[in-house]
């Protein structure tokens, strides 16, 4: 029988260690921004974008007995996850969020300085590429997922989506540009981990065309969420500074339609999600278990 928190604990487990294993020094302090690396990663996080790597690789009937596919797996997650810390620490910094508080702990620029934290950003980008190029897989698959996260993490991705972010600043937004905005700030990372699951584990088209249209509603609603979160919990829960949205004029799913709206629509999201996620039957009981979690966390 499946065990949501076993299966989370465990790979969290995996997760952890992949990351400690494809930091330079190991996470220690060999130089200062190694040593502010190691601080930025090693801080937690819910690993949400490394998870849903594994739950949709095991969508294809795939175990992690293979030992050689999912050392390649556990590596693939720990490179997104790179590359989502180095944005939390650009987003944090003062040109962009000016956030003091990350995981429950100083942002990179307040326990280091602000040019050590765009450093720690830039080097952690290219070592989540350098990883994704040596995986122990066909140059095909590699390639593959090279060329899908260059893409989603870049203008037509995440980056995109800050500068929209920051360019809309003071403003209001409608529906259609603040969907466009969370789609690429929050929503391209987070399909792409859902498109790594599935380039590793040999999705056939068909099942990747779901698994995408799934990927654009998780994605969306992940944000949403996060907007929803930052008006209504505490930084101490959030591990990151509560209110600041308000705080800095930001367009946001709760300025636009309000809280209770607001979270009428990700109830949407998750619905239609769920409801797509029943074309598979057990095998996809971790990913509806990530995709609950993604809209009804508290953090
Ligand atoms: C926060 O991401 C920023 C967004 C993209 C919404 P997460 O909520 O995944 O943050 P961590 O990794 O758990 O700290
Ligand atoms: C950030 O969105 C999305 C990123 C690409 C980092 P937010 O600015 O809302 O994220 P938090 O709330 O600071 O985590
Ligand atoms: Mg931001
Ligand atoms: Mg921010
Ligand atoms: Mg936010």
């Amino acid at each position: 029988m499946f065990v949501w928190q076993q299966w989370h604990d465990e790979h969290l487990q995996r997760i952890e260690k992949t990351l400690l294993l494809s930091t330079p020094s190991g996470f220690k302090s060999v130089s200062r921004l190694e040593e502010a690396m190691a601080y930025a990663v090693g801080a937690g996080g819910k690993r949400i974008r490394p998870l849903l790597v594994y739950s949709t690789y095991y969508l294809g009937g795939n175990f992690p007995d293979n030992q050689q596919n999912i050392l390649a797996v556990d590596q693939a997650g720990a490179a997104l996850e790179l590359i989502h810390t180095y944005s939390l620490v650009h987003d944090d910094l003062p040109s962009m969020d000016n956030d003091d508080l990350r995981r429950g702990k100083p942002t990179t620029h307040k326990a280091y300085d602000e040019a050590t934290a765009l450093l720690v950003g830039d080097a952690m980008q290219a070592q989540a590429f350098g990883l994704l190029s040596s995986l122990e897989i066909s140059s095909d698959i590699s390639l593959e997922l090279i060329r899908e996260l260059a893409f989603s993490a870049g203008a037509h991705g995440m980056c995109g989506g800050q500068a929209i972010d920051l360019a809309s600043v003071g403003k209001w937004l409608k529906q259609e540009d603040l969907v466009l905005m969370h789609r690429l700030k929050t929503g391209a990372l987070l399909r792409s981990a859902i498109r790594f699951g599935a380039i590793l584990g040999g999705l056939s088209a068909p099942n990747r065309s779901i698994l995408d249209q799934i990927a654009q509603d998780i994605g969306l609603g992940f944000q949403v969420t996060d907007d929803i979160l930052d008006a209504t919990q505490d930084s101490s829960t959030l591990g990151k500074t509560a209110g600041k949205d308000e705080e800095d004029h930001k367009p946001t799913f709760v300025t636009l339609m309000g809280l209770e709206k607001s979270k009428l629509y990700a109830q949407e999201l998750l619905e239609r999600s769920l409801l797509a996620l029943n074309y598979w039957g057990s095998e996809a009981d971790p990913l509806r278990e990530i995709t609950r979690w993604a809209f009804t966390r508290n953090f």
